[in-house]
């Protein structure tokens, strides 16, 4: 296993390339099951989830081929309708093959995701979904069974305890897209992962509208054709560099990065005092002046990404102040708590809650990975603490982050990653 070394205090300065997104890339390749003919998804990020979900689709009878971030996908035998536990127990996104598979193949056996230590991940708005659709959804042997001979248009409510669903989102409308008849889905997701699947879907012949709003409106086609389709770039990513730029004081541009999909972030930051500009093809982000501590509240998009939750907490424990995050979305979404106290932050937890009391500095110390966003919130912290900051079971960061860093290295910070 690998760790990361690194050596706090540099500022980081330069440009950085943002990557095609790991959290549109998952949706989208799985809605190739939709089709028997060609795709082909360019900007596709190298990541050890999208391996994953490859993995699945080979499973699944897809021929697969990479050359670079261009991934063609071929139809083989398109009989097959079973996502083992072995990977769909490894990645929690793999639960999206099951609405595509239930609309063309009529047939799903996809094995229940496991948990997940951000907090408790429940599928009930996806099979909700899904049955409401008319699909005929069954648990068995910790497989999800679903029968799609009889799925047809219906308008669906997908409104949970915590507000709209991605994934639910995205599996409800790949089974709709082949389903006879209008859909209607109403409290649906807009991330613009939603958004880019929607659009990679109406160039393979869907009839979709709305995917910018809570309220999306499918008319089911009786045939999906192949397509090229390349992937947006990841807002989740860019918003960490973005929070890296301003924990380092540094001064970075972000290439690729789309200044309209982080909205919600920029608000933030700059009320903490970042400037923050929109440049031809990117984004430019500035330390100019000592930053103000800022209250922060997650919330299905367009409000604040809980994936940026943690790297946002990095930056406030390091802000002189007190400020205050409000996780809505992953209530427990707060291992990254003890491993920043352990490096001299001052945080407190009431519940959904955190209350953060901005320190000096950090120290480095050897801490420990737990999950994607967690892991990056570390690395922002590992960038501004004395001395050496050593994090273990980095796994958990290529899962979501390409070639981090040498991106980082490239901007100036000292950074390794050793054998354990
Ligand atoms: C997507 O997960 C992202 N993953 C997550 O990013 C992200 O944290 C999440 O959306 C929220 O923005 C991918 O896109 C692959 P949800 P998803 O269903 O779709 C509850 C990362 O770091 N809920 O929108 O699984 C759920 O428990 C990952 O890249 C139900 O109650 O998240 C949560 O509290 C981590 N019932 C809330 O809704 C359901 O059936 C939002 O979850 C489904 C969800």
């Amino acid at each position: 296993m690998d760790k990361l070394i690194i050596k706090g205090g540099r500022r980081l300065k330069g440009t950085v390339m943002i990557s095609g997104a790991k959290n549109a890339a998952l949706p989208l390749l799985a809605a190739t099951l939709l089709t028997d003919a060609t795709c082909i998804l360019k900007n596709v990020p190298a990541l050890s989830d999208i391996d994953t979900m490859m993995k699945i689709l080979t499973e699944l009878g897809k021929e697969i081929a990479r050359t670079g971030n261009v991934v063609t996908v071929k139809s083989g035998d398109s009989k097959k309708c079973r996502a083992p536990y072995e990977l769909v127990s490894t990645m929690r996104a793999s639960i999206c093959v099951l609405g595509a598979l239930i609309a063309k193949r009529k047939r799903a056996e996809v094995s229940f995701p496991g948990g997940c230590v951000i907090g408790p991940r429940p599928i009930d708005l996806h099979l909700k979904g899904l049955k409401d659709l008319g699909a005929d959804i069954s648990v068995k042997g910790g497989y999800i069974i679903g029968n799609g001979s009889g799925i047809r248009g219906n308008r669906i409510y997908l409104g949970g305890h915590f507000g709209s669903s991605v994934l639910a989102t995205a599996n409800v409308l790949m089974a709709a897209v082949l389903a006879r008849g209008k859909t209607i889905i109403e409290n649906a997701a807009c991330e613009p992962e939603i958004v880019d699947l929607a659009g990679f879907l109406k160039k393979m012949g869907a009839k979709i509208y709305g995917e910018t709003s809570h309220r999306i409106e499918v008319v089911g086609v009786k045939k999906l054709h192949g397509a090229t389709h390349s992937l947006i770039s990841d807002r989740i990513e860019a918003g960490t560099y973005m929070l890296a730029a301003a924990i380092t004081k540094g001064d970075i541009f972000l290439k690729n990065a789309v200044y309209d999909n982080l909205l919600a972030l920029i608000d933030k930051l700059k009320e903490a005092g970042v400037r923050i500009e929109k440049r031809g093809g990117g984004i430019r982000v500035r330390y100019v002046k000592p930053l103000k501590p800022v209250d922060v509240t997650t919330l299905p998009y367009p409000g604040f990404p809980t994936d940026i939750q943690a790297q946002m907490m990095a930056l406030m424990a390091v802000t002189d102040g007190i400020s205050v995050i409000t996780e809505k979305v992953y209530p427990e979404r707060f291992i990254h708590v003890s491993e920043l106290n352990r490096m001299g932050a001052q945080i407190v937890l009431e519940g959904p809650i955190a209350i953060i009391k901005g320190v000096k500095g950090l120290s480095g110390a050897p801490v420990m990975a737990s999950d994607l966003r967690a892991s990056a919130s570390l690395v922002l912290a590992g960038l501004v603490a004395k001395g050496a900051t050593e994090i273990s079971r980095i796994y958990h960061l290529d899962r979501g982050y390409e070639n981090l860093e040498n991106k980082l290295k490239k901007i100036g910070a000292d950074i390794k990653r050793v054998k354990e």
